[in-house]
């Protein structure tokens, strides 16, 4: 008997292994392309090429020596730098295992409502934590083709919606559209619970924000995500965190284990949130490197790239998405986000991150090479 006939689940070939469903699987992409993992030029997870900060690295490794006890089980240094980094009290705030671990229990939360509103397309993880506690989900589909951000999620009408919640995110992952605040308040006064994912909302420059946090003491039904994955170039160290009525997030910590934050996360956290140097030079690389990458995609024939708030971008392609992503991998060890996880977009879309001047020229190249073939 061969080592993979008696694991069958260990024979994961590139023909068996199952798609991700989420961007950044570079160990999938390196089986498909033939390559190291390292090797793969990765625009499929939306993450900062800038980072991580060296601030960030330094604090990690002078740190080290505290591996040896627990973590505070309260997070008090924790929460009081991002208490001072928003402005809002501390125990406002309930740091997390990335974003994700606090999604499950947003959805634990949801689900006690009657029905939950889930604008769509959605990131996958909220169909898994509200699918956990078995939450009644009812999609709402933002319009793809209307040019503005004030349209894109329309209710139809005013049904009584006082015992539902409603869990969207701004910037929209994977359209890239803004929606601004006005259009976000009335939901405030017709949801139970309003929960409004800002993963990616941290890579506008704070002028051109729409984020609901200066509202969150106002309103005791609005929960606020925020994650430091993305900008800070942090997702194998996880730390997210939620902002919210105190009761919610004491009753989501009796829920879950006491130590979700790693050491190394919490003084990586810390110094992350007090670069504001790094801050200020991801903002200054944003805006002109997205423009370009966006003007040279709207040079080659067949795809149409959305505006976009956030630090990816999602193209249009008349050429299906999971071939264009199988000609990168194997020409080019290149990986783009296809979007067949997201039922209404499927083999029409892609997503890509925005990187670094000379690999986003790379892969427009690339993308060149196989559209004229
Ligand atoms: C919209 C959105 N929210 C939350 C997350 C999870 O972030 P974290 O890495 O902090 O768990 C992601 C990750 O892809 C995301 O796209």
């Amino acid at each position: 008997m061969t080592a993979s006939s008696k694991f069958p689940d260990r024979d994961r070939t590139p023909a068996n292994a199952s798609r991700p469903t989420h961007g950044g699987n570079r160990n999938w992409a390196a089986q498909y392309a033939n390559c190291k993992p390292e090797d793969i030029l990765d625009f499929s997870a939306s993450i900062n090429p800038l980072g991580p900060p060296q601030s960030v690295l330094t604090a990690i490794s002078t740190h080290l020596d505290r591996l040896t006890a627990y973590p505070d089980p309260s997070y008090d240094r924790l929460r009081a730098a991002l208490s001072d980094f928003h402005n809002l009290p501390a125990d406002w705030i309930l740091p997390g295992n990335g974003a994700a671990e606090l999604l499950t229990w947003i959805g634990r939360e949801l689900a006690r409502l009657d029905t939950v509103y889930l604008v769509t397309p959605a990131f996958a993880d909220y169909h898994r934590s509200l699918a956990a506690f078995n939450a009644k989900v009812v999609a709402q589909p933002m319009d793809l083709k209307t040019p503005s951000p004030q349209r894109a999620i329309e209710f139809p009408s005013s049904p009584p919606r006082k015992s539902c919640g409603l869990l969207l995110n701004n910037p929209h992952n994977p359209t890239g559209t803004l929606t601004p605040r006005e259009v976000l308040l009335p939901y405030l006064e017709q949801f139970a619970l309003v929960v409004v994912d800002e993963a990616f909302m941290d890579f506008l420059p704070l002028d051109l924000q729409q984020s609901l946090l200066d509202l969150i003491l106002d309103f005791p039904n609005l929960v606020v995500l925020r994650s430091l994955t993305k900008f800070y170039s942090l997702p194998g160290l996880r730390l997210g965190y939620a902002i919210a009525r105190p009761d919610y997030l004491r009753r989501w910590q009796q829920w879950r284990d006491p130590w979700p934050v790693n050491i190394l996360a919490e003084v990586a956290a810390i110094a992350a949130l007090q670069d504001r140097g790094f801050q200020q030079q991801t903002w200054d690389w944003l805006s002109p490197t997205r423009t370009a990458l966006m003007e040279g995609l709207q040079t080659l024939p067949g795809l149409t790239p959305r505006p976009s708030a956030a630090n990816f971008i999602l193209v249009e392609t008349e050429v299906p998405s999971s071939q264009l992503q199988r000609d990168l991998l194997k020409s080019q060890q290149v990986l783009i986000r296809d979007c067949l996880s997201f039922p209404e977009l499927g083999d029409r879309y892609f997503r890509i991150a925005v990187r670094l001047p000379a690999e986003n020229e790379r892969l427009l190249t690339s993308l060149e090479q196989i559209l004229q073939k």
